[in-house]
């Protein structure tokens, strides 16, 4: 029998993408998830259990039941401008949420632990490659809420022996190429569906955000990485927690290619990929963006092993059109 994984925010969009890796390196995923920003429609590769972070005893129950040899934890609220107008649900929700599945999973027993965290906890650096010592300092809600669980997994190893595998993600985009999962976010906020979408007319024409920012061009400068690269570090994570290769403790890593693009040299790529204009204009600063973000990632190369192959602007454009023209899950 496979051993099974408990993915919260299965039904997400990075969370379905690891289900499929997951299955496919020989895992089962079990989906952990109360559908508030998921798709039921999204939970293919393993067996599916609504509930929700901030009740414990469902967590517990879910456990008992499907027994899992290690947790991978998604599920969060994630956007950036939301954070800041209403950082009581990101305080709440991911932290609050996120102490009652690692206190359950002590329960269970179980040691291994795969978080799901972001370069947002960075802030604002100043524009200098980044890497698992640069020092965290978030400048938003979202950013300050995923600093403090990373720091509680690292109270629980010292106190009870948990092993965690921390991700910083950069920017992900693109999808599965064979389109059975993708990313669909209810309402968009992230640059290239939307660019997408105003290419296709859906929301009117995209708005970029400040375009007076210290960068060559004017706009915000972020570090692509492919979804499924992404996901295939987590499985790699996840294969180094079961081999001992982690003390009790966190192991950070991020991910992202050391390569970034512009908002502006995004906008001419999706143009370049999909032949279509994209109909944009130029708006005021976005509340909480950082100017420069980039990471390298050499310590998931070396310790991983971890080649991110797919994250090319083209591949990711490519892909994440793919799925956009087959009309998400809303089809
Ligand atoms: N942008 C625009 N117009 C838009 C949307 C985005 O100009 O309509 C710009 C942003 O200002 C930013 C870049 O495009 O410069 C990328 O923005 P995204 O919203 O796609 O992503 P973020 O860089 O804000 O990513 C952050 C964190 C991630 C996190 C994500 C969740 O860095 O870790 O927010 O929303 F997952």
């Amino acid at each position: 029998m496979a051993p099974k994984v408990l993915v919260t925010g299965g039904a997400g969009y990075i969370g379905s993408h690891a289900c499929k890796a997951l299955k496919a390196a020989g895992f089962e995923p079990v989906t952990f998830d109360n559908l508030c920003t998921g798709w039921r429609e999204a939970v293919k590769f393993g067996p599916f259990e609504q509930g929700d972070l901030l009740d414990r005893a469902r967590i517990d129950e879910v456990l008992a039941l499907h027994q899992p040899v290690a947790v991978m934890h998604f599920a969060a609220l994630s956007q950036v401008g939301e954070s800041m107008r209403e950082p009581g649900k990101y305080w709440r929700t991911n932290v609050g949420g996120s102490l009652n599945l690692i206190e359950a999973t002590l329960a269970a027993g179980i040691r291994d632990f795969v978080f799901s965290s972001t370069c947002a906890t960075y802030g604002d650096q100043d524009g200098v490659m980044l890497d698992e010592t640069t020092a965290q300092a978030p400048i938003n809600a979202y950013g300050a809420s995923k600093r403090a669980i990373e720091d509680m997994l690292k109270d629980f190893g010292a106190s009870d022996g948990l092993r965690s595998v921390i991700f910083r993600y950069f920017n992900v985009a693109g999808g599965d190429p064979e389109a059975e999962v993708g990313e669909f976010h209810q309402p968009e906020t992230h640059l290239i569906p939307l660019i997408l979408d105003a290419i296709e007319g859906k929301r009117g024409e995209l708005t970029i955000f400040g375009t007076d920012y210290p960068t060559e061009d004017g706009t915000c400068i972020r570090d692509y990485v492919h979804v499924m690269d992404l996901v295939e570090a987590h499985v790699l994570g996840l294969k180094h927690l079961q081999a001992d290769k982690v003390a009790p403790g966190v192991e950070v890593f991020c991910l992202g290619t050391g390569n970034g693009f512009s908002v502006r040299e995004v906008i001419n790529q999706s143009h370049h990929i999909t032949n279509r204009e994209v109909p944009y204009h130029e708006g005021p600063r976005r509340a909480g963006d950082a100017v420069k973000l980039v990471s390298g990632s050499e310590k998931a190369r070396a310790l991983l092993g971890w080649q991110p192959e797919r994250s090319t602007m083209a591949q990711m454009v490519r892909d994440a059109w793919r799925w956009h023209q087959s009309g998400g899950y809303a089809r």
